[in-house]
């Protein structure tokens, strides 16, 4: 039973909305929150909860550092592990950071993990948060086949390589340790707090400060779209009744293409086609991703509630328009100054210590 519950990478876009969901779903439980602040982490995500809550702690940390982990891991009763380099086109230009995090921290987590449970006896459950990108990519011609959890992994990108690897490793836990270890395998997600470098608030604050938005090659490559809360439902679900050792697609059922989604949101910002701009492709762009979710629905009976098109988009465009102290913060760099103010006289302390 979960009553204490570490979340790693719980600053960025979906951590920082899974905390948010768990503080109000499960309001008993203790949540810590590691994460190290790369460019991605923003304190300024969850600012309401950490001045207030007394349930929920902020520890600035390496999941790379085993000695930040160990004392973490000790006290939990279960993992949620989000925290990783999480965009394609930064893998491209430099892959090591991904490596770095992905596949090492997740080793890390893993090894301390299974040296709390040796002292102690307890085993801690451990989700690990992968990507449907592992699967590689589909063909556009063949709209009935979509990713299963049977779908031999295939992934094409630095970025769902390191995925991949520490999705793999998660697995190995399991089958040579006996770890109780469960994987998500989620398409991509839309909604508030998410760095405007990917693509739905690119555009969003691109037409909002008047700027065009760059479309990639012909604008065909297709994303099967879910929304962030749908995503920590299912993220819930798992922690809660997945079984050990099994891996769960979750998707929205919502395919679109690029295309499609630009002129979406170009109508939504009242702006027109002259606002697209093409642009080179990304070196190996995937061409589609569709997720079949059939096993989640039926052994853990979750399903897809927030993502219904065009809603969802709307939704998450307003919260871009409304918010724009927030990502005008997050484009000029000034986010990066709320850490020091909030912790900065403890900044060089021991990073598990600042509870
Ligand atoms: P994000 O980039 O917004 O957040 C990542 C967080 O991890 C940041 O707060 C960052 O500071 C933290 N972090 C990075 N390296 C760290 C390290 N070494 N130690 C501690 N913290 C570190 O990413 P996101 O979009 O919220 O994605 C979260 C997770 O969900 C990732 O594992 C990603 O692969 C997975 N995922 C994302 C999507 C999506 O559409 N965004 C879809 C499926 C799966
Ligand atoms: P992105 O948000 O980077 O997510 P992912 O690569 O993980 O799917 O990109 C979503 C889609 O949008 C992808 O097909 C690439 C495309 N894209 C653009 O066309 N222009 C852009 O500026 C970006 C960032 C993405």
């Amino acid at each position: 039973m979960t009553r204490h519950l570490l979340i790693t990478g719980g600053c960025g876009f979906i951590g920082s909305n899974f905390v948010r969901f768990i503080r109000q779903t499960r309001p008993d439980w203790r949540l810590t929150n590691v994460d190290v602040l790369t460019y991605s982490g923003n304190l300024e995500n969850l600012e309401d909860l950490t001045e207030s809550d007394d349930r929920y702690r902020f520890v600035k940390g390496d999941i790379c550092d085993r000695a930040v982990l160990h004392p973490l891991i000790t006290e939990a009763d279960a993992v949620v592990h989000l925290a990783a380099e999480s965009h394609v086109d930064r893998s491209i230009l430099d892959s090591r950071p991904f490596v770095q995090t992905n596949v090492l921290g997740t080793q890390t987590l893993l090894d301390a993990l299974r040296r709390a449970q040796a002292n102690d006896g307890r085993p801690r459950r451990f989700v690990y948060v992968s990507t449907d990108e592992v699967y590689g990519s589909l063909p556009l011609d063949d709209p009935d086949n979509k990713f299963t959890e049977q779908t031999p992994l295939d992934p094409r990108s630095p970025y769902a390589a390191s995925k991949a690897a520490g999705d793999q490793m998660t697995l190995a836990y399991f089958h040579t340790f006996g770890m109780d270890v469960a994987v998500t395998r989620c398409s991509n997600n839309l909604g508030p707090y998410q760095f405007p470098e990917k693509v739905i608030p690119l555009f969003v604050t691109n037409l909002m400060d008047g700027e065009k938005v760059p479309l990639y090659g012909d604008g065909k490559n297709v994303r099967d779209w879910i929304h962030v809360d749908d995503h920590c439902e299912a993220l819930l679900a798992v922690l809660e009744r997945g079984q050990a050792g099994e891996v769960y697609n979750v998707g929205g059922n919502n395919e679109r293409s690029n295309i499609e989604l630009t002129l979406a949101i170009l109508e939504l910002m009242g702006c027109g086609k002259e606002m697209i701009t093409y642009v080179k492709d990304r070196p190996g762009h995937d061409r589609r991703y569709a997720i079949d979710a059939s096993k989640i629905e039926a052994d853990l009976g979750w399903k897809p509630t927030r993502s219904a098109w065009p809603e969802a988009l709307r939704e998450t465009v307003d919260w871009y328009r409304a918010n724009r102290t927030w990502w005008e913060r997050v484009k000029s760099g000034a986010y990066r100054d709320y850490y020091k103010q909030q912790y900065g006289a403890r900044i060089g302390a021991a990073c598990a210590c600042e509870d």
